[in-house]
């Protein structure tokens, strides 16, 4: 008997765990259930097809160079290339196939795309929302960690008068992309929950500014 589409997708939900397995704790299985559960949850919300946005959520960030890397903007076509595969493998249905990939390919920050189809613009938007909020403030360190870059520039921590650098200091990244995304999703429910976590972010830099300029 031909595996139901569920079977085709606990298949896929395997695969990239074990792809996986050893990817740093901001881009790994963990970061690939939260998006999945955000892009369900927004789908059913957005009326967008769940046999879309679910692969491809799972499928998302299967290769993830490093931010330092000369290919790293290829990251979602590399990404996408390695899905066709496991989807051929698991026989999931060929029409979905080419809407999981446009997903995976526009999802990415760096690349500045707005989706075009709704599932890709929920798969998006799901990224996005992992990237704010109290899990956005841990991955935004584990990545800097991993790079070796300090927290901020002693001489002006909260960039005031230098432009922001987020390859030189992670507390930039706050700045150059984080505290943006708020306005930068494309569906109401992710623009809904989205607020609570833009607003967390503020609290801990304020919190983050009392201790580092004014401790005592
Ligand atoms: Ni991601």
């Amino acid at each position: 008997m031909a595996a139901s589409n569920d079977e085709k997708i606990t298949a896929i939900r395997q695969k990239v765990r074990e792809l996986l397995k050893d990817a740093d704790p901001a881009h790994d299985f963990l970061h690939v259930s939260r998006v999945t559960s955000l892009a369900a949850y927004i789908a059913g919300k957005e009326h967008a097809d769940l046999g879309i946005v679910v692969p491809a959520a799972l499928l998302h960030d299967i290769v993830v160079l490093p931010k330092n890397h000369p290919l790293s903007s290829k990251s979602s076509d590399l990404a996408a290339e390695l899905a066709k595969k496991l989807l051929d493998e698991v026989n999931y249905p060929q029409e979905k196939i080419p809407p999981i990939l446009e997903a995976i390919r526009s999802h990415s920050f760096g690349k500045n795309i707005v989706p075009k189809t709704k599932e890709a613009q929920v798969v998006q938007d799901a990224d996005r929302l992992d990237a704010i909020g109290a899990v956005g403030i841990a991955r935004v360190f584990a990545v800097s960690a991993k790079l070796r870059r300090p927290f901020y520039n002693n001489s002006d921590p909260f960039p005031s008068s230098h432009t922001p650098d987020d390859n030189t200091w992670a507390l930039d990244h706050f700045y150059m992309k984080l505290l943006k995304l708020r306005d930068m999703f494309n569906t109401e429910t992710a623009r809904q929950l989205a607020e609570k976590r833009h607003e967390f972010m503020k609290v801990f830099l304020d919190q983050l500014r009392s201790e580092i300029i004014n401790p005592l």
